[in-house]
C-alpha cells in the first residue's frame, strides 16, 4: 500500500493533526512517527519514504506471517543458542538501552557487588553493567535452564559464573546479592512468579536492589512490535503485563524500596532499597 502525505520536515514543532494552509489548500501535518505506529499497528514495514515535492510518498510492506512459535516454554532449548531467539539484540532498541542504564545507575551499586541474573540466556544483557558502570569489577552468577544459551554466555563473560538451573527450583546455596536482575522472564508461562520472588527473598541482601524486566512488546518480521500479546489475542493485550508490574510495585512499596516503573517495549520496575546496612 502507497499514499501520500505532507512531508513534516518544513513544519516540524506542529501536533499530530493540525491543519496548515500551504498553496490555498489545507493539509493536516503528522511527524514521521505517526506512520511508523500506524505501520506496527497494521503489522506492517515502513519503507524508506520517497520525497515528491512537498510531500513523502509512504509504503506499507505486510509483515510475512510467520507461525507462531508454539514451543512450550518449559522447553529448555526454546531460547537456545539454535533458536530464532538469538538474532534479537535488544541492546539496539533505545528505549531499552537507556531505560535500562538509567535504572541500573540509579542503583548506585557497590563497586564489587554481587548480583544475580535470572533468565540471563547468553549473558547480552550483562554489557548494560559495563555500560552503567564501566570499570567495574561485578560478580555475576547468570542462571538459565539452557544449556546451550549459558555456553555462549560462558564465552562472552569468562569473568562471570553461569549455572543451569530451573528458576522454579532454585538451588539453596546461591548465597546472597547486592542485585537481583530478571529481564523478559518471569512473566513465562512455566515460572510460577510469586513463590519464586518469595522464594527469592532469601538471597537479597539488607540494602539490596531489584531490577525486573516485563516485556510490552513482541517481536515479529525482523522488528520490535509494541504492546504485550496474550495468548490468543491478535491486538495487544495489557492485563497481566499490569498485574505482574503491580504486584511487584505493591510488594517493594511495602518493604521499604523505592520504586520506579519505566520502560516501553519493556517496562522496567526498578526497586531501590532504602534500608541502610
Ligand atoms: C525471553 S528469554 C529472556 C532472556 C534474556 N534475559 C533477554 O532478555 O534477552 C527468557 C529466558 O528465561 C529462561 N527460562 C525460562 N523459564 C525458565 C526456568 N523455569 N528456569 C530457568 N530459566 C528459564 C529461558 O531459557 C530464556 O533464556
Amino acid at each position: 500500500m502507497t499514499f501520500r502525505v505532507l512531508d513534516p520536515d518544513p513544519y516540524l514543532g506542529h501536533y499530530a493533526g493540525e491543519e496548515l494552509e500551504i498553496g490555498g489548500q489545507t493539509f493536516l501535518f503528522h511527524p514521521l512517527r505517526v506512520w511508523m505506529d500506524l505501520a506496527d499497528r497494521l503489522d506492517c514495514h515502513m519503507r524508506v519514504p520517497e520525497r515528491d515535492g512537498p510531500f513523502l510518498k509512504i509504503t506499507f510492506q505486510k509483515k510475512e506471517t510467520r507461525q507462531r512459535d508454539r514451543t512450550l516454554s518449559s522447553n529448555t532449548e526454546k531460547y537456545g543458542a539454535q533458536s530464532e531467539f538469538q538474532r534479537i539484540h535488544k541492546l539496539e532498541e533505545p528505549y531499552f538501552l537507556l531505560d535500562a542504564i538509567q535504572a541500573l545507575r540509579s542503583l548506585d551499586l557497590p563497586a564489587e557487588a554481587r548480583i544475580l541474573d535470572l533468565g540471563v540466556n547468553s549473558g547480552e544483557e550483562l554489557r548494560l553493567l559495563d555500560l552503567a558502570y564501566p570499570g567495574n569489577h561485578f560478580e555475576v552468577l547468570g542462571l538459565d535452564h539452557s544449556e546451550s544459551a549459558l555456553n555462549i554466555a560462558r564465552g562472552r563473560f569468562p569473568q562471570h559464573r553461569f549455572q543451569v538451573a530451573d528458576i522454579n527450583a532454585l538451588p539453596e546455596d546461591l548465597g546472597t546479592f547486592d542485585l537481583i536482575l530478571s529481564i523478559g522472564t518471569l512473566q513465562s508461562a512455566n515460572i510460577e512468579v510469586e513463590p519464586v520472588f518469595r522464594r527469592l527473598l532469601k538471597h537479597i541482601k539488607l540494602g539490596g536492589h531489584w531490577l525486573l524486566a516485563f516485556p510490552n512488546s513482541r517481536y515479529s518480521g525482523g522488528e520490535i512490535s509494541y504492546g504485550a500479546r496474550m495468548v490468543n489475542y491478535r491486538e495487544p493485550e495489557l492485563s497481566l503485563l499490569f498485574k505482574d508490574v503491580a504486584f511487584f510495585r505493591r510488594y517493594f512499596q511495602k518493604h521499604r524500596y523505592s520504586v520506579n516503573v519505566t520502560g516501553k517495549y519493556y517496562i522496567l520496575v526498578t526497586a531501590r532499597s532504602l534500608s541502610r546496612v
